[in-house]
């Protein structure tokens, strides 16, 4: 019987990856895979209706990630970074490959670390996801070669309005992007040669949070010159506006929005060099800008990154980068979500590129499941000794990698199912918002109501003063619950530190809801359900209760007909 389920189950999951597949087409341009003799498929971003899978191996897979320091990129320092990533039950490890550390010496390149990291990302049965720390890091040229650094005459610096240089490269030069793109395409293809056939790793940034601070673009007779010129037609027609020159379409705004054009189409030269030498999805990150502000002054943001402002233009100008995605490091509730409300949308895959460590954060991945996001990869995963306090937490080890570790080790076995059900659009998920309020989850005939700081058992109107108090720790918010709906009547649910109790969505009068079972389970490592127990009697009757203990249910409900007193006998 166990077995029968299992094949079952396996056949069911076979079907829809494949019927999910069939009609998906990848994001960027078609280009001929890798002549390399591959096992396995190549990892691709592929979309359908406005939403998106990243298909590894073959089939959806959810990106669980964590990121490591910047400055882990060496074998002395790995030691410290795979404990972090087995207790955060990672999937993925993100971890920057430096421009400086492969091509020391103009022309001569170094792979011992790229080499050394796969072979360990292998043993520890986790993929990476490799950011290219470029000319821009933090829009910072840092990470950059000693002969690239030193040398400002080849590789310019922008200059700023008042005349004075800037710390940040321009990215009007073609020495800076040919050599830049030189070594970015060597990397893929060192990638490709070891790689090709294992794909351990599944993804690239390009460049970290490009752009700069303190000016809006760069006032250089380049960048004075990009000003003057027509507005190119591919960003006229993605945001639909008239023919003219920057300043004459974007008026107060063209400063900044030509300086992000110049950035976009330094990026695409790279992304779609690196593409064609190994295709792998390919991605940008934001240093956001607010986005409850609208009038940010431009010299306070990273100006030229892929803000939300700027989306358009990006995506216009940019084909090969698959998506661009936020690092998210403000806590509060309405900006979280505002950001990402700006970066989910039918043209591109929200991915959490970064994400504080801070307790705070770990719910939002319930949030970025609600928004179909392929992944969630907060930063400062490892035991370097390094905490970037006040962005993340303040002190760091295993006791704060839990509050994550705990909702990865859940969701990783089912991670598959999950991203193909996602990719299906049968996914939703919310988190507690600050003032912690219920929150309403549709689905169709039925509606969760989603509550926050309530003990498991009662209700709240008994006790509407809060005579029993709080639960311990609720006053600072950390729930969230995602509903995947296998059927019209059966939904899986994970879930922290929440209650969910459901209700027909319309009450007619005639029908009732009865919960006809609710079991606990979990998936196992071949991704099979495995159940636990049922849940019933006090475990139901005030609605689902989450604690801090993250649990998986599967639901099924049953909407009866009522009877009629009077017709009856
Ligand atoms: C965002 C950057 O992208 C990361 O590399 C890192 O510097 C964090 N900020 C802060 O720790």
């Amino acid at each position: 019987m166990g077995q029968e389920r299992k094949a079952r189950a396996k056949r069911a999951l076979l079907a829809l990856t494949f019927c999910l597949m069939a009609s998906a087409g990848p994001v960027w341009a078609a280009k001929a895979p890798p002549k390399a003799v591959s096992k396995t498929p190549m990892p691709q971003l592929v979309q359908k209706d406005g939403r998106y899978a990243l298909m590894v191996d073959g089939a959806p897979f959810f990106v669980l990630s964590g990121q490591a320091n910047n400055s882990s990129n060496y074998p002395a320092a790995l030691p410290k970074v795979w404990p972090a990533i087995a207790d955060l039950h990672a999937n993925t490890l993100a971890m920057p490959i430096a421009w400086e550390q492969i091509e020391p010496t103009e022309g001569h390149f170094d792979f011992s670390f790229v080499d050394e990291l796969v072979k360990q990302a292998r043993e520890h049965n986790v993929r990476l996801d490799i950011l290219w720390f470029g000319a821009w890091k933090n829009s910072n040229p840092n990470y950059t070669p000693d002969w690239v650094k030193t040398n400002n005459q080849r590789f310019p610096r922008l200059f700023k309005k008042d005349g004075s240089e800037s710390y940040a490269m321009s990215p009007h030069y073609d020495a800076t992007r040919e050599a830049d793109k030189k070594a970015y395409v060597a990397l893929l293809n060192h990638l490709k040669a070891i790689d090709g056939d294992r794909h351990t790793v599944i993804m690239m940034q390009i460049e970290n949070e490009v752009g700069v601070y303190g000016s809006a673009r760069d006032y250089s007779p380049k960048g004075d010159a990009l000003l003057a010129e027509q507005v190119p037609d591919a960003v006229l027609a993605k945001m639909h506006k008239p023919h003219g020159t920057w300043r004459e379409v974007f008026g107060d705004d063209a400063d900044e929005f030509s300086h992000a054009y110049a950035m976009a189409r330094y990026v695409e030269d790279l992304a779609a060099a690196g593409k064609a030498a190994y295709p792998l999805p390919t991605y940008m990150n934001d240093s956001l800008k607010d986005p409850l502000n609208p009038k940010q002054p431009v010299e306070t943001m990273d100006a030229g990154g892929p803000s939300y402002d700027v989306l358009d233009i990006y995506k216009a100008t940019a084909p090969h980068v698959d998506l661009l995605a936020p690092d998210l490091y403000t806590p509060a509730s309405n900006s979280y979500e505002a950001s990402l409300n700006f970066y989910h949308r039918s043209d591109n895959a929200l991915f959490i590129a970064e994400s504080g460590n801070n307790a705070l954060y770990a719910r939002y991945l319930f949030t970025a499941l609600g928004h179909q996001a392929i992944g969630f990869d907060p930063f400062g995963f490892d035991y370097t000794g390094y905490s970037n306090y006040p962005l993340g937490q303040k002190e760091w080890g295993p006791d704060q990698v839990k509050p994550f570790g705990t909702l990865y080790q859940l969701f990783e076995p089912m991670q598959r199912q999950w991203a193909a059900l996602s990719f299906a659009g049968q996914v939703q998920g919310v988190s507690e918002p600050d003032d912690h309020a219920s929150q309403t989850i549709d689905l169709g005939q039925w509606k969760a109501t989603v509550s926050y700081r309530l003990w498991q058992f009662g209700m709240p109107e008994w006790d509407p003063q809060h005579k029993a108090g709080y639960p311990d720790g609720s006053d600072v918010p950390s729930g969230g619950v995602a509903i995947a709906r296998l059927s019209d009547t059966t939904y899986l649910l994970i879930g922290v530190h929440a209650r969910v109790s459901f209700d027909l969505a319309h009450d007619d009068g005639k029908h009732g809801l009865q919960i006809v079972s609710v079991e606990e389970g979990h998936y196992d490592a071949k991704g099979q359900w495995v159940f636990d127990r049922r849940w019933n009697g006090d475990e139901t009757d005030y609605g689902l209760n989450f604690t801090g203990n993250p649990v998986v249910l599967k639901v099924t409900l049953a909407a009866y007909v009522k009877n009629n007193k009077d017709a009856m006998k």
